[in-house]
């Protein structure tokens, strides 16, 4: 007989964002109980907040954390300084306070990724306007990347810029990442879940495309050769292993026309990229994240059909046009994270899984215009 009834495992969540909405569902299955820090009433993840408060907070945090088997996290934004409080009193962090400084920094995150001899876009330093002028005449004046080295996401806190007079708002408040502009022929990404025991399990690599820096649509598996996906994995694996990242990690990449890769960011959490094997795997990188950062046995990446594809929701949800795409279309999975409407916001996504992406992307765009009332990209 089972003793112990209704002692389930505790994970928390900081962060009440459609990541920790996706972890709901797996966690009632595995009989997980889900605690969730948001910041706001009435999140994507309010089904499972239990408490509302500032994630900068120490205070607000330990308290949170109190009781907890594991803390993980639905963004990277957390301080480092809530980090070590909350692993001072005793609360596995997964992924660590350390790993995590590799995502919650880009210019940390490329200092580690070259010492570990990792292709990486060429990249500098600037902190002043000369040493952006001195990276773009490397460049023959063409346009390079700069980025926020921290707090940025979808795009933003990423520019193209020609002249340094295009980033001397963000220089002001420190160091600015520059980059190469790299003329990638698709953007992929890979995702793998390790555990504290050091078990892995890998999906396989795939397709993002990007528009204006947000994620719009993935295509899984990605059309890259074994080879190149084989490297994939192994980069991942890489990272995860000389990081020490617990959870789910996602590796964002460049393909480029030779089939190399290079590295463009890492996220230690389910990320957009991972979205499709909800429906095409086995095990979601949702359900994977909660075994990996409570170090049980991690579950199957197995593909249950050959291919998938996944298109976010941008705007708004419209109830009509929902009924009328689960009409139109049987197959169609949809995601709706609960957000209210905005301009732009990522309010949700669809997914269908079957034998070839093509028919099957075709058909996922006309379910999100459906559901958004968008025409059809
Ligand atoms: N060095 C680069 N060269 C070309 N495109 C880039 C480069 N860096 C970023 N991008 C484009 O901008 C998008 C967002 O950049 P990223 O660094 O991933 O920021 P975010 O944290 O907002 O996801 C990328 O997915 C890619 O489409
Ligand atoms: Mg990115």
């Amino acid at each position: 007989m089972g003793l112990g009834i209704g002692m389930g495992l505790r994970v928390g969540v900081v962060g009440g964002g459609q990541l920790a909405r996706m972890m709901i569902p797996p966690a009632v299955n595995l009989g997980i109980e889900l605690h969730v820090l948001s910041e706001a009433e009435g999140s994507s993840a309010r089904l499972a907040a239990t408490q509302i408060g500032d994630f900068r907070d120490i205070n607000t945090v330990v308290k949170f954390a109190e009781g907890l088997d594991v803390l993980t996290f639905d963004h990277e934004h957390v301080p480092r300084a809530v980090l070590d409080a909350v692993a001072g009193a005793g609360v596995p962090i997964r992924p660590s306070a350390d790993a995590l400084a590799s995502a919650q920094n880009k210019l940390v995150m490329r200092d580690k990724l070259v010492a570990l001899g990792l292709p990486v876009p060429r990249w500098a330093v600037a902190t002043t306007t000369a040493d952006v002028s001195e990276f773009l005449a490397t460049f023959h004046n063409q346009p390079v990347i700069a980025k926020t080295p921290s707090g940025g996401y979808d795009g933003k806190g990423v520019r193209e810029i020609l002249g340094p007079s295009e980033v001397t708002d963000w220089l002001g408040d420190g160091p600015v990442l520059l980059e190469e502009k790299v003329m990638f022929v698709a953007e992929v990404s890979q995702l793998v879940a390790r555990s504290p025991s050091g078990e892995m399990q890998t999906w396989p690599l795939v397709e993002t495309r990007q528009s204006g820096g947000v994620c719009v649509e993935v295509i899984a598996p990605s059309s890259a050769s074994e080879f190149t996906s084989n490297h994939a994995r192994h980069i991942a694996s890489t990272i995860a292993e000389e990081l020490g990242v617990t959870g789910v990690l996602a590796v964002e990449m460049f393909l480029m026309e030779s089939g190399d890769l290079l590295i463009n960011e890492l996220a230690m959490r389910p990320h957009n990229s991972g979205h499709i094997f909800t429906e095409l795997s086995l095990t979601s990188q949702f359900e994977q994240h909660l075994r990996a950062v409570l170090d049980l046995p991690l579950g199957s990446t197995d593909l249950i059909a050959p291919a998938g594809v996944m298109v976010n929701i941008f705007d708004g949800v419209d109830q009509v046009g929902v009924r009328s795409a689960l009409r139109a279309n049987p197959s169609l999975k949809i995601h709706d994270y609960g957000k209210s409407a905005r301009r732009g916001r990522k309010v949700g996504h669809v997914s269908l899984i079957g034998t070839e992406w093509e028919s099957l992307l075709h058909l996922a765009r006309i379910g999100a215009s459906e559901i958004t009332g968008n025409p059809v990209p």
